[in-house]
């Protein structure tokens, strides 16, 4: 068998954990293979909505397996926490959930240390989430890092050197800050980390292929945040590309299987950095009033802007996309019109390919199309869908070259449609 991957195109939250949840009941196996706790995934199901963050967004449907593979960075003490409310609501995750063991931990000192940089960048700052992600994958490519399978053998010392490290650098800064209860509770979730299967995941998943299991890789974060290819230096820390998944989990390309890309109908981006379609009048707030456009791990106020196809097919070229899923379309279900930006102009030269550097004098060139003014949230089937819509999405797929095979019209699982295929 081969591992289905399933990623943003865009800046992450393009609604990635909704859509694993219904994939679910297809595979044995659901697996995370980069980024962290930075991640907010929500699903909505029987009237609760839940977000995670760390843990795959399979551990809702019966009987499957969730692995937290090598390329992700855990912080133990968040990990407890979100665990802890799941299991609250009746979600146990100690029987379905194993965790790789060359997973790098996130220290209390990785999400000082993320603070201190912010801080000492300004005005130029990435606007990152906080959680400590970028040194903790900087101590990991500069091998200083330290993993999950270290809290099993003489972890205090391994903790006290890279803690020290850290600790000079916060001193070089000048950087005030004070981790004893923080890292109290994050000593609580070492023990708590424990209690769980930790394993070598690569063998693991691959011996779950050769068995004939199914597996499905989730991403996190989205293509445009990518630390290759994303809008450079405002991305985060790890590759979010299907390569990624290879990486991440120790599958061998020739084993990837199915390639499902995710967008939002329009677009959204957190954080500082460049976005050539980004509204700032009525209709972005608009976007992001209907949209309930806030971040789910920080609260941020979400950027709002329309679809931009230059990046879309930047994205789908680096990750091979052989479906793709259209997410939000209900957002735009009252518009008028809809823009869909199908070339840039940089320097007064127009062009259609994604640019070595995307800066904001990048200005959009917009083919404008009419919207459907129809409320699809209660639609359950594609025969029901506006001609409008119909048009909105031909178009895409000419555009794109790759066919739209789920559309989703509400943020509940139960609000998706898959198209009928026609090979
Ligand atoms: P992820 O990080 O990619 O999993 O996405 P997030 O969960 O951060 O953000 C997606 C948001 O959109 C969440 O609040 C979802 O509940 C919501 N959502 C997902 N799909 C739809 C949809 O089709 N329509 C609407 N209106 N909301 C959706
Ligand atoms: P999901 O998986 C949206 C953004 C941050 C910031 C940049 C770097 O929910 O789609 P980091 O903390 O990773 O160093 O921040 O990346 N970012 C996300 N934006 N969704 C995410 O995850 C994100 N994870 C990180 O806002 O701009
Ligand atoms: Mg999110």
């Amino acid at each position: 068998m081969k591992v289905d991957v399933l990623l943003g195109l865009q800046w992450g939250d393009e609604g990635k954990g909704k859509i694993v949840d219904v994939l679910t009941p297809n595979y044995d196996v659901i697996s995370r293979f980069q980024g962290g706790p930075n991640a907010g995934h929500t699903l909505e199901f029987n009237e609760q909505k839940y977000i995670l963050r760390s843990v795959p967004s399979g551990i809702f449907q019966g009987g499957k397996i969730n692995i937290i593979g090598n390329g992700v960075v855990l912080d133990p003490l968040l990990f407890k926490q979100e665990a802890e409310a799941l299991a609250a609501s009746g979600h146990d995750l100690k029987k379905k959930l194993y965790i790789s063991k060359k997973a790098h931990l996130i220290l209390p000192t990785h999400r000082v240390l993320d603070a201190a940089y912010e801080a000492a960048k300004g005005a130029g700052k990435i606007g990152t989430t906080g959680k400590g992600i970028g040194p903790t994958y900087t101590d990991k490519i500069s091998r200083n890092g330290v993993r999950v399978g270290d809290i099993l053998h003489d972890f205090d010392t391994i903790y006290d050197a890279a803690k020290a490290r850290h600790e000079a650098i916060l001193k070089s800064l000048h950087y005030d800050y004070d981790i004893r209860e923080l890292e109290k509770q994050w000593f609580e979730g070492i023990e708590y980390l424990k209690e769980f299967t930790l394993i070598d995941s690569e063998h693991v998943i691959n011996n779950y292929l050769k068995e004939g299991k199914t597996v499905l890789a989730e991403g996190a974060q989205g293509t445009m945040l990518d630390i290759d290819f994303g809008s450079y230096p405002f991305v985060t820390s790890s590759n979010t590309i299907c390569a990624g998944c290879c990486t991440g989990l120790g599958v061998a390309p020739r084993n990837i299987g199915e390639v499902y890309g995710i967008f939002k109908a329009y677009c959204t981006r957190v954080g500082s950095g460049p976005f050539p379609t980004e509204l700032f009048d009525e209709t972005g707030d608009k976007l992001c009033e209907i949209g309930h456009e806030f971040g789910s791990v920080t609260g941020r106020r979400r950027r709002c802007g329309w679809i931009d196809l230059v990046a879309l097919k930047y994205s789908i070229m680096l990750n091979g996309v052989t479906q793709l899923i259209m997410m939000k379309s209900d957002v735009l279900d009252s518009f008028e019109t809809i823009k869909a930006c199908v070339g840039y102009f940089i320097d007064g030269e127009e062009t259609t390919e994604f640019p070595y550097r995307m800066d904001d004098s990048i200005r959009p060139i917009y083919a404008e199309l009419p919207g459907w003014k129809t409320d699809m949230t209660e639609m359950t089937n594609e025969d029901e869908f506006p001609e409008e819509f119909n048009a909105y999405i031909s178009f895409l797929e000419e555009e794109l070259g790759v066919p739209i095979k789920i559309v989703s019209v509400g943020p509940d699982r139960a609000q998706t449609i898959v198209r009928y295929t026609e090979e």
